[in-house]
């Protein structure tokens, strides 16, 4: 068992300095972190009100011997490294040996430990960094027990900004759950007061764990492992097929080095590839476990080491994108990706055109900031993203990357009517067709008139769900068997506390077991009810949201999309969207109508 001592000055002034315990969540993340560097196989976590009055961690790893115990809470003790050279090569989580210092200085903590080879456990207890005794106590086998508990109970202002139980356990989970997936050996359990909420055992294969703990389907997840031994590379992926769909990234997952990492260039990459495949505005399900050389990724660069810098990041992008192209393709998705191969580059552009002119697009608060922000530094040239279709990839005012503004529609022609004038010639149009079904085409003299028939159904259902909510009448369909939904842990947590308030939206849901709801009634115009109920529990907690917010997350790319409309149809879109209180734009902000006027063709053709 290595022993603990504590770093020398000249290596504590190259760690990037300062562990910050923000909220329990930071506790769980050391505390577990610590446990798998011992080696266990076996790991708990208990938790009372999220962590905040209890957080106790226990694992049946190496231990730690009874004189090395004084030393872990002193700053900068640690067993994991020793000399400058070690900062290079990092094989444990943690090694700046700041964790169990910073978290003794703003709580009460107790470790309880027994290595193998000693005959009975022993125990410390500090308070606020201070006042330990240490003392034998009984173990149960081998391991570690450490229990926190009043966390910041001596610096209120801390303690202030923790926010709601269920938005602590959420943060929680969002550790937690990247790591249980990484190991599948390794059985985790979690329990949240008398709940349990994960509880998973060993299993082969990291697809089984992740059907395992995020309640996926075994048949829509697989597995590609490739080495490359000559550069000392070996890749994992788990990738979900196009069945898997989801409003956020939540189910994107990037290890590095058995660390839970966020890189923007690899989540870019992967996205794209699976953008040949998926309907716009939704996101896959992966996750991406790579080995590099130690020496190849600095993980110093910030204190909580979620960001890493890799070395040859563009050539781990690029195996990434062709094995994750390579899965998808021979995998029964073969008809699209070779049909979106050859045009894939002109269509994405061509969706990019098509949604760059809304530059006055405003983003709902639900959508987290990174989806609207675009990596054009994420490779070399052939890689460099041309338009991320179906995210809202381009953030105001930014143009194509590649200088691509030839093509613009200038703003002012597309806008070039006021509202009411706009209006009024909507309701005097005739229609003459759909294209992509998606776009209703509709022509008075001197323009065509091309409404957006998924932003227009979202923008008509939003004002019929707000009016409803406002009388409470809110038009229900009862559904004669109920609909299961499958739900992530988080979202399932979200779910109980938010029930009540989704009887509101006409939403009647009970559970039906640990992992499943079932959806009874539903607002009569949402259809894809998965989606809808995927967007109203993510993010901020749908229990303290207003009756727009609710309906706007209701409605989020829930309605209508893709299908093919009649005619009749067509028109009755545009007969409900005229009457809406705010036409044209839906309730995203991105635009419903947009007008194209002939002088502008005219232009386009050279002909003024
Ligand atoms: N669960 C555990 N099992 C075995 N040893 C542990 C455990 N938790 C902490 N330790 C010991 O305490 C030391 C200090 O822990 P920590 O403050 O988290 O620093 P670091 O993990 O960076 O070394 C570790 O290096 C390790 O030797
Ligand atoms: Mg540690």
């Amino acid at each position: 068992m290595p022993r603990v001592h504590i770093l020398k000055p000249e290596i504590v002034s190259k760690i990037a300095a300062g562990e910050v315990i923000e909220r329990p969540a930071s506790v769980v993340k050391e505390l577990v972190e610590n446990a798998l560097d011992a080696g266990a196989d076996t790991i708990s976590v208990e938790l009372k009100e999220s962590g905040k009055t209890l957080i106790m961690v226990k694992d049946n790893g190496h231990g730690i011997e009874q004189d090395d115990l004084k030393t872990i809470f002193t700053r900068h003790a640690t067993s994991k490294i020793k000399d400058i050279g070690d900062l290079y090569s990092i094989r444990s989580l943690g090694f700046r040996g700041e964790a169990l210092y910073s978290i003794a200085a703003i709580a009460h903590v107790t470790v309880h430990s027994k290595p193998e080879e000693q005959e009975t456990g022993w125990g410390i207890h500090l308070r606020g960094g201070e006042d330990f005794h240490n003392r034998p106590c009984s173990f149960n086998g081998h391991g570690t027990e450490v229990t926190v508990k009043e966390l910041f109970f001596n610096t209120p202002a801390r303690k202030k900004f923790l926010k709601s139980n269920t938005a602590e356990i959420h943060q929680i989970l969002n550790i937690f759950i990247p790591y249980t997936l990484l190991h599948n050996h390794i059985r985790f359990s979690l329990t949240h007061g008398h709940k349990q909420v994960l509880n998973v055992g060993p299993v082969p294969g990291r697809v089984n764990r992740m059907a395992d703990v995020l309640n996926l389907n075994k048949q829509q997840l697989m597995e590609v492992k490739r080495d490359f031994p000559e550069r000392d590379i070996s890749v994992n992926l788990v990738l979900g097929d196009m069945n898997i769909k989801r409003t956020r990234r939540d189910m994107q997952f990037i290890f590095v080095n058995g660390r839970p990492v966020q890189n923007k260039a690899i989540g870019f990459h992967m996205n794209q590839v699976y953008r040949l495949i998926m309907p716009p505005e939704t996101y896959p399900c992966f996750a991406v476990a790579i080995n590099v050389p130690p020496e190849n990724v600095d993980v110093n660069i910030h204190p909580t080491k979620r960001e890493v810098k890799i070395k040859n990041e563009q050539d781990i992008c690029a195996i990434l994108r062709s094995l994750c192209e390579q899965a998808l393709m021979t995998s029964g998705h073969a008809k699209q990706v070779t049909r979106h191969m050859t045009q894939g580059t002109r269509e994405d552009v061509e969706q990019a055109l098509l949604r760059t002119h809304a530059s006055d697009i405003t983003f709902d608060s639900d959508v987290p900031p990174e989806a609207h922000e675009i990596t054009t530094d994420a490779g070399p040239a052939s890689l460099r993203p041309t338009a991320e279709a179906g995210d809202y990839a381009y953030p105001r005012g930014q143009s194509l990357p590649g200088g691509k503004q030839g093509f613009f529609i200038p703003k002012n022609d597309l806008f070039a009517a006021k509202k009411d004038n706009l209006q009024s010639r909507l309701e005097q149009s005739r229609y003459i067709g759909n294209f992509s079904n998606k776009y209703l085409f509709f022509e008075i003299e001197r323009s065509i008139l091309v409404i957006d028939q998924h932003a227009a159904a979202e923008r008509i259902t939003y004002e019929q769900l707000i009016r409803q909510m406002e009388k409470g009448t809110i038009e229900v369909q009862h559904l004669l068997s109920p609909v299961l939904i499958k739900l992530t842990p988080q979202e399932i947590l979200v779910w109980e506390e938010a029930k009540d308030k989704l009887e509101t939206l006409g939403l009647s849901v009970t559970q039906w077991d640990e992992e499943t709801i079932a959806v009874h009634t539903h607002p009569l115009f949402l259809k894809d009810l998965e989606k809808t109920m995927q967007n109203l529990l993510a993010g901020d907690n749908i229990a303290k949201c207003d009756h727009e917010t609710m309906a706007r997350r209701a409605c989020r790319s829930s309605v209508m999309a893709g299908d093919k409309l009649s005619p009749e149809q067509a028109k009755h879109v545009r007969d409900q969207l005229i009457k809406c209180l705010d036409p044209f734009t839906c309730p995203h902000g991105r635009p419903t109508v947009i007008e194209l006027t002939q002088d502008f063709l005219d232009k386009q053709f050279l002909r003024t």
